[in-house]
């Protein structure tokens, strides 16, 4: 069976094509996506109506670069799989309505999909998909959250931000120091050439006895640093204080993840959303799961940030679980606030790791 999946959540037009197996999981034919980084570039953030012109401009297109890479027709599509939320209202109509439309002018299936059980399940499209149960560390733009997996769909919430995302933390970071959108990966480029023990910043909710983060403390003590610093901040500095920034967000991240799979006895984490792309982070991660005794998955390094692969992966896997809703005809909504445990019921479990 083959799922066409479309992105448009956000500033990324993606498309992919998957083809489920019976001997393992769904298989990426091709995927393309165009990201609008240049686009809002000037604006310093995304500017919602410009990306969902540019979404409909570059939607088709990818769509039949995809299907020509995979040798395939629109007839062999089986089922067609979009982002229905959470995300930019006009950007996620934009990709909703093509996929509905399409998959109703070919008389096939349409499934509106979790943008983030994607990220959570796309370390699946890895050279080794990993064996449930797992821990997730969920790091996006918007998302910092750990989960327990005992399957597809059967998600329990470990701990999550109480304020700032990490993705947030690293964007608002980098705003300070100067530096353009998007933030993390730039600020992640100018933490290579820093000391990461140069500034002393905090590690909120390091020692807590819970599984949450927090991040906001951590913006405001790089403010005050930035300002202390002042708007001539030498080169060297501005590194420094990326590398400590960047230091901080990870070992909360790491400390916190490593908690979670020792509470839950688990030896496997996956780590999705766009921070999982950090290279530090990973390192780090690394490191210590060893010391464990875990392993650690990935997404290919492409796929950690927004990609249609992960939307057409989740319909997939979600349909061989019996779990997909799928629709028929034109009708369809989307949903730009959209809590992950609307789909599936997340039960919060308390730990005293
Ligand atoms: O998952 P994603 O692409 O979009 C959302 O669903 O939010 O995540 C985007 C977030 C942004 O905050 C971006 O700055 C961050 O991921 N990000 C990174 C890196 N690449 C993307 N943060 C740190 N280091 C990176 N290399
Ligand atoms: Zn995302």
């Amino acid at each position: 069976m083959k799922v066409l999946g479309f992105e448009s959540s956000c500033d990324e037009t993606g498309v992919a094509l998957v083809e489920t197996r019976l001997d393992g999981p769904p298989r990426l034919l091709a995927e393309a996506l165009h990201s609008q980084v240049a686009l809002h570039a000037a604006y310093g953030g995304v500017v919602p109506e410009l990306a969902s012109r540019d979404h409909i401009r570059r939607v088709l297109p990818l769509a039949r670069q995809v299907l020509a890479e995979a040798g395939c027709a629109l007839a062999d599509v089986d089922l067609v799989a979009y982002t229905r939320g959470p995300g930019l209202a006009g950007a996620l109509l934009v990709g909703a309505g093509v996929a509905v439309a399409l998959a109703a002018a070919l008389g096939k299936p349409a499934l509106g999909v979790h943008h983030l059980e994607g990220h959570l399940l796309s370390p699946f499209l890895g050279d080794e998909a990993p064996a449930f149960p797992l821990v997730a560390l969920l790091v996006s733009g918007g998302h910092t959250q750990l989960m327990q997996v005992e399957g597809v769909g059967r998600y329990t919430l470990l701990g999550e931000t109480i304020d700032d995302a990490a993705g947030e933390a690293f964007d608002k970071s980098a705003k300070l120091l100067g530096l353009g959108y998007p933030g993390g990966p730039a600020l992640a480029r100018l933490a290579d050439f820093g000391d990461p023990t140069a500034f002393a910043l905090p590690r909120p909710l390091l020692h807590s006895a819970n599984l949450d983060f927090s991040f906001a403390g951590l913006k405001t003590a790089v403010m005050t640093q930035a300002r202390k610093l002042g708007p001539n901040i030498c080169e060297q500095s501005r590194a420094d204080l990326a590398a400590s920034t960047q230091a901080a967000i990870v070992d909360v991240l790491v400390a916190k993840s490593l908690r979670a799979l020792k509470a839950s006895g688990h030896r496997r984490l996956v780590v999705a959303g766009g921070v999982g792309a950090n290279l530090r982070l990973r390192e780090t991660l690394d490191a210590g799961a060893a010391r464990l005794g875990a392993r650690i998955y990935y997404p290919p390094l492409a796929l950690c940030t927004d990609n249609g692969a992960m939307i057409a992966l989740a319909a997939a896997l979600r349909l061989q679980h019996g779990l997909a809703d799928v629709q028929r005809g034109g009708a369809f909504d989307v949903k730009p606030r959209w809590p992950l445990d609307e789909i599936a019921p997340m039960q919060r479990k308390t730990t005293d790791a």
